[in-house]
């Protein structure tokens, strides 16, 4: 499981985290939900490893992973991955090479041991295949569209098996038919991987249709987590907004004139 306690962050003297805890359990998928700004990539940022609070600290699996140096945090963090927003994938790297590329870099993730050449080729075909995105392997990332390169993202993520996936705004910026496909697979792979994963979202039917749990952060806070159903009823202005937004016609949030 993932841990995170009393965990604080300042950007130049912007207080960004105020004493965030949060706890995600193994084999769930935690949504977190906020505005724009409060700190969400700040926090997957520090659970996976890149960025270091001023205080307080993050436990994977019980391991303190802020309290150690670069080399044995990386080894800590070799079982997570992170789809960050946009995806990330090497633009002069073709999908094949992309989808590759973590394999190739660390070997088994295990016992350190390099990948063969086919070995790499059968698991990229089989992850490409898991995110239809079969055949796909000679193309550059600019040939495809944004939703191919979340999958592609994810692709990358999930030839590695990894325990943990952290995803970034996954559906920010689709289109809601694309956008319902990513949430499909993002099911998918927990289904398939039991990985436990932390998803970050401003996207309600996002949260709604793959959330065991959703959180909502704010004022550099986990201010609440609960279950889908009780998390709603909450008596908070966010959560009315977001149960507004779900269950009533847009039309009737107009200001009357
Ligand atoms: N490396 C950084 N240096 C300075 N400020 C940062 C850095 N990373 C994030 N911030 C600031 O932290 C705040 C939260 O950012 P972010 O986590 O990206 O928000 P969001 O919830 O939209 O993901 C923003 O004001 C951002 O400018
Ligand atoms: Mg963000």
């Amino acid at each position: 499981m993932i841990h995170v306690e009393d965990l604080w962050k300042e950007y130049g003297s912007h207080q960004v985290l105020k004493g965030l805890t949060l706890d995600v359990i193994k084999g769930e998928t935690l949504v977190i939900l906020g505005r724009s700004g409060v700190g969400k990539s700040v926090l997957l940022k520090h659970i996976i490893g890149l960025a270091h609070g001023d205080r307080g600290f993050v436990e994977i699996d019980g391991v303190r992973i802020s309290d150690l140096e670069e080399e044995e945090r990386y080894k800590a963090t070799l079982n997570m991955g992170m789809l960050f927003q946009g995806a990330a994938l090497f633009d002069s790297m073709n999908i094949e090479e992309n989808t590759g590329f973590y394999l190739k870099q660390h070997g088994n993730k295990e016992t350190g041991k390099k990948y063969t050449k086919a070995e790499i080729k059968d698991r990229v075909d089989h992850a490409l295949e898991m995110v239809g995105l079969a055949g796909t392997q000679q193309k550059m990332p600019s040939d495809l569209s944004g939703g191919m390169r979340k999958r592609a993202g994810l692709a990358r993520l999930i030839v590695y098996r990894p325990e943990y996936l952290l995803y970034d705004e996954p559906t920010t910026g689709l289109d809601p038919i694309t956008s319902m496909q990513i949430n499909e697979l993002i099911v998918e792979t927990q289904e398939q991987l039991k990985t436990t994963s932390v998803v970050v979202t401003h996207d309600i039917i996002s949260a709604l249709f793959i959330g065991d749990r959703l959180a909502l952060h704010e004022d550099g806070k986990i201010a609440y987590v609960d279950t889908p159903d009780d998390f709603l009823k909450i008596d908070h202005p966010t959560i009315e907004f977001l149960r507004k937004t779900i269950s009533q016609d847009p039309r009737s949030f107009r200001r009357k004139a």
